[in-house]
């Protein structure tokens, strides 16, 4: 009975103030967000996890390429020189998302670090890291187009809502099972996407990121999807098993603006085999 109780008069407290507020949302903050994401990135750097230890939720679980491994046998212990790094908040699902390279790895990662509730405690990191042998990979060439890149926020008052940001990442995803997915994306121009260390630009004004879009329909889809959804940069970072090429381990990230989608940024990895089509 005991715990049944306090749950009653934990809800009969919250009360008052749910009706009160009703916009009220969840709402970690970005410096707790940020504190961690900085920590990671000071533990990769180190290639220890001490200065992320204060943040660990007891029992928090560290996945790299979509298994749940013990995180001294992953990337995170290997002292890294990172030469970018990238971080999105999600300050509702309480979670980050970092892409980072480091040329000298060679590693380009991407890492989903997801919250407590109250953003206080980190209960899971989980990386895609990309490495030789990965699906396009040269950690070199990819540095040299993200630097030229210009994420800006979205203007306040033009955020798109969470809904649509992920609906775009999603109907993306959607077109190597679906015929009419395409039809769903919100492609902008200019786009461009950067596959590994492939970009599909020019920087001219009518880049496209529809050449080389799927055209068979009908292969696996790409499932146990994990998302980070950041309003304010108007993006959303997928991870996903690439059932289609040697179930791999996929990470996507997708930025809109003005609504259109602006910028793809993948790194997919067949874990210690060579990625192959
Ligand atoms: C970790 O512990 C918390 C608090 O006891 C619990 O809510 C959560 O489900 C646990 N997570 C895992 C992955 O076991
Ligand atoms: C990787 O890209 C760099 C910079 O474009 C290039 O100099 C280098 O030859 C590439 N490495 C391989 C293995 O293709
Ligand atoms: C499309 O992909 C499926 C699944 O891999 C395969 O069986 C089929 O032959 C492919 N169709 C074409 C036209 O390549």
């Amino acid at each position: 009975m005991a715990p049944i109780l306090k749950l009653f008069i934990f809800l009969d407290a919250l009360h008052p103030l749910v009706t009160a507020t009703p916009f009220l949302k969840v709402d970690c903050g970005r410096a707790a967000l940020s504190a961690a994401a900085d920590a990671y990135i000071a533990a990769q750097t180190a290639g220890s996890i001490t200065p992320l230890q204060s943040l660990f939720a007891p029992n928090w679980t560290y996945t790299e390429n979509n298994k749940v491994i013990p995180h001294t046998a992953g990337v995170l212990h290997k002292a890294l020189k990172i030469e970018h790094r990238r971080t999105n908040f999600d300050t509702v699902a309480c979670a980050t998302y970092t892409e980072l390279v480091a040329p000298s790895g060679p590693y380009v990662i991407g890492t989903q670090i997801r919250h407590s509730a109250d953003g206080s405690k980190v209960t899971s990191i989980d990386s895609v890291a990309s490495t030789t042998g990965s699906w396009l990979f040269n950690a070199t060439k990819t540095l040299e187009y993200i630097v030229k890149e210009k994420w800006d926020k979205i203007p306040d008052g033009k955020f798109d809502t969470r809904e649509k940001i992920q609906a775009a990442g999603d109907a993306y995803l959607d077109m190597w099972s679906d015929a009419h997915a395409h039809e769903k994306v919100p492609w902008g121009t200019p786009c461009v996407r950067l596959e590994g260390s492939v970009y599909t630009g020019k920087g001219a004004a009518d880049d496209s990121c529809q050449p080389g879009i799927p055209s068979n329909h009908s292969q696996a889809p790409n499932t146990h999807r994990r998302y980070v959804i950041d309003q304010e940069l108007g993006s959303v970072s997928i991870f996903c098993v690439w059932e289609h090429m040697m179930n791999a381990a996929d990470s996507h990230e997708f930025k809109l603006e003005n609504g259109k989608l602006r910028f793809v940024h993948t790194m997919t990895t067949c874990g210690d085999k060579v990625c192959k089509l």
